[in-house]
């Protein structure tokens, strides 16, 4: 017997082939004491069934909301008899009228909580097995369930509000710029590979066998080629793919808002970046931010937080302590290239696993502990207390302003690893002492990044931005000599914390980018290989241009509160790259991979 049984044996019960001319008239979040009497016809999914004496009533759910339904003998016998075999899911049409909920049964946390719709008739429009999860906003099911069945998650009101929000963000996005002269340009997709610093996913040729096309990484290059075609403003809400470790924020294929502009400075891309956002935020969620939003160097935000993406909503700033641990008897201190320091207000209330949990967080960060005080009223009570001479603690005391109830973290060794690791347990501490207002924005622009950064890996330095980003006037020269020193013409846009959009004012001629390829270690024929075409279009009149592009995703996480870019994303992957619902990744016949020329390596035994 299937699961459908007891309504598919009765003619009554079959589902409709056809609406047969009915026609919906409103959704199901509309429907009020206004509408008192009016004749409807709803459609929509059944999300609870109760009977009560007689009286079958239901939550009838679409996109929009729920509106209760009410199926009484009185009113239509055969419709009353019918709904008994109504179940969860299962898609129906009705007509009837609206009426006031009697006293008692009136919802007020409702929209549609005043009224029900009382049925005189309906059609079956699908039937449905029982879901594997509760379609309710509150269900303790794991990610994975819900992935699987992303149309069934997808139908939770919640979820479906995150969708509606990014529509709106995009359309917001279209209008704002088409009324600044942007041209919505679409770029290909199947391409050749532009460095953002993430590993490409190819695609194989079958017509040029061996070959293959990188699906971008952004637009990069096409927008500035439609700089040099003088269409002037570009701008494209667009697909990019990135093979790198996934982590909350970030997806394999993502979002960007991605635009360019000719003839301006970053004083003028910064301006209209920023317009852009505060008008987003203020049609999508009635928020006004700041004007203008604050600016900070890189230099500062490395310094106070430790991150080039400040959550600037809280204090704990770091302190650089290095003077005064120099003489140190606590060798790691005394020793270490750069000390920093984080003092929290009443962190003393931190328990020892918590501190534990700590010493194992920042280990991710490439730190190998976590150095911690708790500062009591007469003593300060810590494992490497004992290290520390009066005037060390007295100096300590003043540059932290130490107080009664305090803790304080330390962390000590080569600049990157101390400010990442105390960087991401200020963000930390952020969250256990409830220092984020809660629905507040801060917005902050980062400027004055260095151009470019040593990869330890590579052993060379790599562009902190991008190949095509401008330095500053004056440090090409200063490439070779210093390359740590040069700056870049680069900006990026933080957003509590989130790196929400990236971008510079360009290098647009050929010898400037050829001096900045040969800083980069890439040699004029790689250069010719790689960057060839954009190379001959630096040749032929290029205007001085720049953009920026944001991340989509990121953004309307933000703006939806959620926790996770997964939750603003339709149909996303998983932290493994994997389409939980089409299996995607999978394998593919042979005669497809002999057609491309491809032949698979098995894999090793033990994998
Ligand atoms: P960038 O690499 O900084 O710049 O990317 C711009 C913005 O895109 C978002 N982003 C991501 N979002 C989700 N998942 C990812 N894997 C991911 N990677 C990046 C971030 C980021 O700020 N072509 C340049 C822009 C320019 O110079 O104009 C670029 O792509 O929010």
């Amino acid at each position: 017997m299937t699961e459908h049984a007891d309504v598919r044996d009765y003619d009554e019960y079959r589902v409709v082939e056809d609406l047969g001319g009915w026609r919906r008239t409103h959704h199901l979040s509309e429907l009020t004491v206004k509408d008192l009497g009016a004749q409807v016809c709803l459609m929509g999914w059944v999300q609870f069934r109760r009977d009560h004496g007689g009286l079958i009533f239901i939550d009838l759910r679409d996109r929009e909301g729920l509106t209760q339904v009410v199926f009484s003998p009185e009113f239509g016998e055969n419709a009353h008899e019918r709904a008994h075999a109504l179940r969860s899911e299962y898609v129906i049409a009705l007509k009837g009228f609206v009426r006031k909920r009697p006293d008692g049964m009136v919802n007020p946390r409702m929209v549609t909580g005043e009224i029900e719709v009382v049925v005189t008739d309906w059609k079956l429009l699908s039937l449905s097995k029982t879901p594997p999860f509760e379609i309710e906003d509150r269900s303790g099911v794991s990610e994975m369930l819900k992935l699987k069945y992303r149309y069934l998650d997808l139908r939770r009101p919640a979820l479906a509000a995150n969708f509606k929000l990014r529509h709106q963000a995009a359309q917001f996005v279209r209008s704002f710029l088409s009324e600044r002269g942007f041209l919505e340009v679409e770029t290909p997709m199947l391409t050749k590979s532009t460095p953002e610093g993430a590993r490409d996913f190819l695609v194989p040729s079958r017509l040029n066998q061996g070959e293959f096309y990188a699906l971008p990484q952004s637009p990069q290059l096409f927008k500035q080629l439609s700089m040099v075609a003088g269409l002037d403003r570009y701008f494209q809400i667009v697909k990019c793919f990135r093979d790198e470790d996934l982590r909350a924020d970030r997806q394999p294929e993502f979002t960007q808002i991605d635009m360019e502009m000719s003839f301006v400075d970053e004083k003028l891309v910064m301006e209209v970046a920023e317009n852009m956002i505060r008008g987003l935020f203020r049609a999508t969620k009635g928020v006004e931010l700041p004007d203008p939003f604050p600016r900070m160097t890189f230099a500062e935000a490395m310094r106070d937080y430790g991150l080039d993406k400040p959550d600037i909503r809280f204090g704990l700033l770091l302190k650089d302590v290095t003077d005064v641990v120099r003489g140190s008897e606590f060798k790691l201190f005394a020793r270490a290239e750069l000390v920093k320091a984080m003092r929290v207000p009443g962190g003393g209330e931190l328990s020892r696993k918590e501190i534990d949990e700590l010493t194992e967080f920042v280990k991710i960060y490439g730190a190998q502990g976590l150095a911690w005080i708790k500062i009591k009223e007469n003593e300060w009570q810590s494992p490497i207390a004992k290290f520390l001479s009066q005037q060390e603690r007295d100096g300590l005391a003043e540059i932290l302003g130490l107080e009664a109830g305090d803790i304080v973290f330390f962390q000590a060794g080569a600049p990157e690893i101390v400010n990442t690791a105390l960087g991401m347990v200020r963000v930390r501490m952020g969250e256990r002492f409830r220092l984020i207002e809660e629905g507040s924005f801060a917005p902050v622009w980062i400027t004055d990044f260095p151009l470019l950064e040593y990869d330890t890996e590579e052993k060379r330095y790599v562009a902190r931005h991008h190949p095509f980003t401008s330095p500053k006037p004056g440090q090409l020269e200063i490439l070779n000599e210093a390359p740590d020193e040069a700056l870049a013409r680069s900006y990026d846009m933080v957003l509590n914390g989130y790196e929400i959009g990236g971008g510079s004012i360009r290098i647009h001629t050929k010898e400037a980018q050829e001096a900045m390829f040969q800083a980069l270690g890439i040699g004029p024929e790689e250069a010719q290989a790689k960057f060839g075409f954009l190379m001959e279009a630096l040749e032929y009149g290029a205007p001085p241009h720049g953009g920026i592009a944001f991340g989509l995703d990121r953004l309307i996480m933000i703006l939806c509160g959620a926790s996770s870019i997964r939750d603003v994303i339709a149909f996303p992957k998983t932290q493994k790259a994997t389409c939980l619902l089409t299996e995607a990744p999978s394998r593919v016949s042979a005669r497809q991979l002999r057609e491309l020329g491809i032949k698979v390596r098995e894999k090793a035994k033990e994998e």
